[in-house]
């Protein structure tokens, strides 16, 4: 399974990278704005520097809700970097855009995915990535981990190539169950990768090897 870092700041992009098991990074206009980059210009220069830091695909979201904007705004995108993902979002015009843009070969994310049915239409334009929020449906009491399991086995059944890109993933839970249902890519804040090192008998057990090698060797 993929691991991406879903945030806009660049130190937890830098972190996750130096640990080596970083694909990918995405973001959204929210997470952009939460890092105080606001402004096109300055999105631009954001989404660059995302790029520079990384080797992975980088989900870069259009804010236009029209079909043409959607266009202009995804190839700008598109044009920027060769790692920009251009992210759609699950509308009827995101749809038609999808399909734009995988036909011209330029890939895709479909995001605010919380349905097989819409997963399903993503599938079906060519998209790239298709993105279910599990945390936001699980904050609603929804199983977010039985849609992903439901979105895999309808792929499953038509060898579609889009890949299941796991987002609003929120802790390490979310993570390890994504990787046994077989979702292609997880996207996550920081905590729930660095999270994964954590477990008090490899603290424990370090502890005293070094005790004792301490103990041997002076
Ligand atoms: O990138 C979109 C998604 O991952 C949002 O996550 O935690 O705001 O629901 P969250």
């Amino acid at each position: 399974m993929k691991f991406f870092i879903d945030t806009a700041n660049l130190s937890d992009i830098a972190e996750a990278q130096a640990l080596g098991v970083l694909d990918g990074v995405t973001t959204n206009p929210s997470l952009m704005a939460k890092e105080g980059v606001t402004g096109s210009d300055a999105i631009l220069a954001h989404y660059k520097k995302i790029c520079e830091l990384v080797e992975g695909d980088v989900s870069a979201e259009v804010i236009s809700t029209d079909y043409e904007g959607m266009i202009k705004e995804g190839e700008a995108l598109a044009a920027l970097h060769p790692q920009i993902v251009v992210k759609l979002p699950m509308i009827a015009n995101g749809v038609k855009a999808c399909k734009y843009f995988s036909d011209k070969g330029i890939r895709t994310n479909v995001t605010l995915v919380f349905s097989v049915g819409q997963a399903l239409l993503a599938a079906k334009a060519g998209a790239t990535y298709v993105s279910p929020f599990l945390g936001r449906l699980d904050d609603i009491s929804t199983d977010g981990l039985h849609l992903v399991k439901e979105i895999r086995h309808v792929y499953d059944n038509y060898n579609f190539e889009t890949q299941i890109l796991s987002a609003s993933v929120r802790n390490t839970m979310h993570v390890i169950n994504c990787a046994k249902i077989g979702s292609d890519v997880m996207t996550g804040p920081l905590s729930s990768i660095t999270g994964l090192l954590k477990h008090p008998l490899t603290d424990s057990g370090l502890a005293k090897f070094l005790e004792d090698y301490k103990k041997g060797n002076g």
